[in-house]
């Protein structure tokens, strides 16, 4: 299955063979990283795939493998890696393997090389026995409620991942046919424990974006865009 068919599919895999990726798969993974589109060119960003026992969490359950994703902490870093990562939860699903990203899960004895990298966030994978989703099992949002307009060409954002399925995002049209995206402003509270996680899924939704229109996709901040009162502004985009 290619990564466009994956988007329509794909599930957050939570039960996993013990059996590990052998030295050919995870040499594809790694070819494929290498050549991943990013939102920000400015941003040094690095991973890490490691097993179990350099992992840290209170999830009842474990992963053969995971990726440990390091980034510089500026600009839009998060929704950065958000972005690029999301490509490679659709690789790994689109190969029949499961993937799960995971704000509840940290490096443990391991230290990144580069310093000025900082620990982001962990995504989980390896094989499963557990199958692909059908469209009408996703549970997301109307398209109504993520845009200012009913547009079908957002299917791909509205079915994207996110951190406790809080689909963050909204989406408005300019009149030169562009877009913009906006993340939702969180009460005060819960902001502390979701801003950075909401950032990410950003950046994952404007991937599933990238991947329907690999040809004619392009991000950019505007100085002069629209702001909305419930929203924090994010950026805009062609596609
Ligand atoms: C940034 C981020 C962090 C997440 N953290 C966790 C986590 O710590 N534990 C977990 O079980 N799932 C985690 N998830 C998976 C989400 O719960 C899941 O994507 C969401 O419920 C939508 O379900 P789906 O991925 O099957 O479409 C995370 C997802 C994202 C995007």
């Amino acid at each position: 299955m290619n990564l466009e068919e994956t988007i329509y599919k794909r599930q957050s895999i939570r039960n996993y063979k013990e059996e590990p990726l052998n030295d050919d798969e995870i040499g594809e993974l790694r070819n494929y990283i290498d050549t991943l589109k990013v939102l920000n060119e400015n941003i040094c960003w690095s991973y890490e795939i490691v097993s179990k026992d350099n992992i840290k969490t209170i999830l009842p359950w474990r992963a053969p493998h995971y990726l440990l994703l390091y980034s510089e902490e500026k600009e839009n870093y998060l929704e950065n890696i958000g972005f690029i990562f999301q490509q490679v939860d659709l690789f790994l699903q689109s190969k029949s393997l499961g993937s799960c990203w995971l704000g509840m899960a940290s490096p443990k004895n391991f230290e990144n090389e580069d310093s000025k990298q900082k620990f982001i966030i962990t995504i989980s994978f390896g094989k499963t026995d557990e199958g692909y989703r059908k469209i009408n099992e996703f549970k997301r949002n109307d398209l109504k409620q993520i845009s200012d307009k009913v547009d079908e060409r957002l299917i791909p954002a509205q079915l994207a991942p996110s951190a406790t399925n809080s689909q963050p995002w909204y989406f408005t049209h300019n009149n030169d046919g562009s877009y913009n995206v906006y993340r939702k402003k969180q009460n005060i509270l819960r902001r502390r424990f979701t801003e950075k996680w909401n950032k990410i899924d950003i950046g994952i939704s404007l991937a599933h974006l990238y991947i329907t229109n690999t040809e004619t996709f392009k991000f950019y901040i505007r100085d002069d865009a629209e702001q909305l009162r419930n929203y924090f502004y994010e950026g805009s985009f062609e596609m």
